[in-house]
């Protein structure tokens, strides 16, 4: 910090350094009414904080949001279903202070015919 300040009610001093959790950002209950549910259709979708804010909004967004729909319109094609094959309290989440990072997703798929 530049100068001593506050933000939302907490103290900053100057020289301290902010660390910014985005993912936490898009789990904001006084933004998104029951944020761990996920619910693509909800109003304000959009305001999720998954690639950043302002200066330094992610400028890969948009090559990111092409491979990830092209990703999920290639599995839905190929794919009848896609389950989970254990139980959601099993999936392993790799110990990380920023991300909320999977280290591994055993699904069950099933192919068209
Ligand atoms: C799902 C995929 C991605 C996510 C969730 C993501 C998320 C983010 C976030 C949250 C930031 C801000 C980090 C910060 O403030 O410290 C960021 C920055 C950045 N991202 Fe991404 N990103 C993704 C994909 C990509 C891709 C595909 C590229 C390039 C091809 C890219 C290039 C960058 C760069 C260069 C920055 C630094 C911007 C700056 O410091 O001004 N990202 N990203």
């Amino acid at each position: 910090m530049l100068a001593d300040t506050e933000l939302a009610g907490v103290k900053l001093s100057k020289g301290c350094c902010p660390f910014i959790l985005w993912g936490s950002g898009s789990l904001d209950q006084t933004v998104f009414d029951d944020p761990e549910t996920f619910d693509l259709a909800r109003k304000n979708v959009r305001a999720h904080t998954t690639f950043g804010l302002g200066g330094r909004h992610c400028p890969g967004n948009i090559l990111a949001r092409a491979e990830i729909t092209l990703s999920i319109q290639r599995w839905l094609d190929e794919f009848e279903s896609v389950d989970l094959s254990v139980a959601a309290d099993q999936v392993h989440y790799e110990p990380n202070f920023g991300f909320h990072a999977l280290g591994h997703l055993p699904l069950r798929v099933k192919r068209r015919v």
